[in-house]
């Protein structure tokens, strides 16, 4: 397997000197579907910026594809944030879908039957001309997901995308992400759902990674779960 994501001993410290990574490393392989959990305030939000190169870390590497070129990971990796509404920023959903690849460069109406395409490979073409601000929390998120798939990224950044869900919105992404073909890291408290469809985990705890390994092996660990406060 290629290694996709390699990152060395990663430390941020926001600018009012809270270090929130304290030295993080892991690589994820082509094709890894990696759940990242941990309590609030663990540092997963703060990892997934990094990665996506929103931020720059305070210290140690990051390699992506083999390069340390933040504009490499800019380009390649979509950020799913947690509020859907964070992400959303154009008139209806085909024009938000449309927006990186024409940011990138394409034509119009050749981004539009992209946009298209993607809302049908995810099945809410229906959704099309809708206002994205009107839409549900769970067609909100898929509509995201369209966005993100848009700019042809080889790594999504998940940052709690099942939070506020209803069961069968909750059931619509588990779905995606099991189909995905794309690598990913999905940062989420939810381990019923990391279980069905993440082969590994990570585990952080006040801006570490406390203890890693494959599942469901790793969640049969009562004793890491509690001392990483995953259970009560
Ligand atoms: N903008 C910020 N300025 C200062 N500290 C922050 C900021 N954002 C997050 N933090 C702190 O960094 C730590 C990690 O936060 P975060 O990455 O959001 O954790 P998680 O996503 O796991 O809940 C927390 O202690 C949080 O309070
Ligand atoms: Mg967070």
């Amino acid at each position: 397997m290629k290694t996709l994501l390699n990152i060395e001993e990663l430390r941020y410290k926001y600018p009012d000197g809270h270090e929130a990574l304290k030295g993080v490393s892991f690589e994820i392989n082509q094709g890894g579907k990696i759940a990242l959990v941990g309590a609030n305030g663990s540092g997963k939000s703060t990892l997934l910026l990094l990665l996506a190169g929103a931020m720059e870390q305070s210290d140690g590497k990051i390699f992506f594809n083999g390069s340390e070129d933040i504009e490499t990971r800019r380009k390649k990796t979509g950020l799913i944030f947690q509020d859907a509404d964070d992400q959303i920023l154009m008139p209806s959903v085909i024009e938000d879908v449309a927006f990186s690849p024409v940011a990138y460069g394409m034509k119009n109406n050749e981004a539009h039957a992209l946009a298209m395409k993607i809302l049908k490979s995810l099945g809410i073409e229906h959704l099309a001309f809708r206002v994205p601000h009107k839409l549900s929390g769970g067609e909100k998120r898929m509509a995201t997901f369209a966005g993100i798939l848009a700019a042809d990224p080889d790594l999504l950044l998940l940052d709690e995308p099942t939070a506020n869900l209803d069961p069968s919105a909750r059931r619509r992404v588990i779905n995606f992400l099991k189909e995905t073909q794309t690598a990913f890291l999905l940062a989420t408290h939810d381990l019923e759902m990391a279980l069905e469809i993440c082969n590994y985990a990570l585990i952080m705890s006040h801006g570490l990674i406390t203890a890693r390994g494959a599942l469901p092996k790793l969640f049969n660990d009562e004793k890491i779960l509690r001392e990483n406060n995953l259970l009560f």
